[in-house]
């Protein structure tokens, strides 16, 4: 019978004989895959695994230091690399969607490949694929992966010149998050919401600038933190905001505003490919809607996203 702890108990000794004392470089993301990848092969093999963890310019809100602080409570041997000017330059006057993902994608592998070839005879390259990761790589995914290409999977291997290890990959999710408990992983990891790679850089509905970055890193952070105030963060799959390419025209005292108009997106869903729009409390709405256009300097007006996927997709880009 499959349980968490016979699952540890055989991986871990199959990655010490497969491995043997060869170093082993980890992409960690925050994510709950790549963070219990990162946990079982640090119990295999300690030191010889590196992490390399980096801040793309398109994190959330103080996420690239309160994440690097939790892996390096867990013990991980973590390098946080700085890499946000890169991305912001290379993302500079580029507002086609696919065209966005394309860049930070390349961007990603360039940053990582140098960081990782810095650590002496690195031999393997693991990575935190789970089962539907694998079977979406062979394209049996319906209308998402073909409509955005999603890039988390596929380019760094072939590019890298090491061999892969992924100890994950014939988990589901939930049970990659049981296995990630019972490694006593903190609940708070375990339990995020999805993330896509690309980060904000595809919730920012025209060209990235790092001052659009901060205005939405502010909003953002006033609803998933009001989620969680409110005991909603865990009845919801995914939510975030969208930075719309909209001006709309506002009061604000006796002078009249003319600024950006910011979408609260939070869906329900099992497994991203449908989805439906969560009924959340006016209440909280209205709180959210008021901190905001009150908080972040910039933003006028708020919006609530109230389609369901298909047809519409959970990001708008
Ligand atoms: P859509 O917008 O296609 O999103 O309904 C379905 C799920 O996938 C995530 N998503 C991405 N994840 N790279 C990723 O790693 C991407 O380019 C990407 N695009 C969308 C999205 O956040 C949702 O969880």
């Amino acid at each position: 019978d499959w349980t968490p702890d016979s699952f540890i108990e055989t991986t871990v000794a199959q990655l010490k004989e497969k491995l043997g004392d060869d170093k082993v470089v980890l992409g960690l993301s925050g994510g709950v895959d790549s963070t219990v990848a990162g946990v079982l092969l640090h119990q295999a093999i300690g030191k010889n695994l590196t992490c390399i963890f980096v801040d793309n310019g398109l994190l959330r809100k103080n996420e690239f230091e309160s994440v690097l602080d939790s892996y390096k409570d867990m013990g991980l041997n973590v390098i946080g690399v700085d890499a946000k000017q890169k991305f912001w330059d290379d993302l500079k006057g580029i507002t086609e969607p696919e065209e966005k993902r394309k860049i930070i994608g390349r961007d990603f592998i360039e940053v990582f490949d140098v960081e990782a070839h810095k650590i002496k005879d690195v031999k393997w390259l693991a990575q935190g694929t789970i089962y539907p990761d694998v079977i979406e790589s062979v394209s049996v995914n319906g209308p998402s992966a073909t409509i955005k290409s999603h890039h988390n999977v596929g380019g760094l291997p072939e590019k890298m010149n090491l061999k892969v290890v992924e100890p994950l990959n014939l988990l589901f999710k939930d049970e990659v998050r049981r296995v990630g408990k019972a490694l006593n992983i903190k609940q708070e990891l375990l339990g995020r919401h999805p993330f896509p790679g690309p980060g904000l850089g595809i919730r920012i509905l025209s060209d990235v600038t790092p001052e659009k970055v901060r205005i939405l890193q502010e909003a953002d952070a006033i609803f998933i933190n009001g989620l969680r105030e409110w005991n909603l963060y865990d009845d919801v799959w995914q939510a975030g905001v969208m930075l719309l390419p909209v001006q709309s025209v506002g009061v604000m005292g006796d002078e009249r505003t003319y600024e950006n108009v910011v979408a609260l997106r939070a869906v329900m869903s099992t497994d991203g490919m449908t989805a439906d729009w969560v009924h959340l409390p006016y209440e909280f709405l209205a709180k959210v809607s008021n901190s905001i256009i009150n908080k972040v300097r910039g933003i006028n007006r708020v919006v609530y996203d109230i389609s369901s996927k298909p047809p519409a997709t959970i990001e708008w880009e």
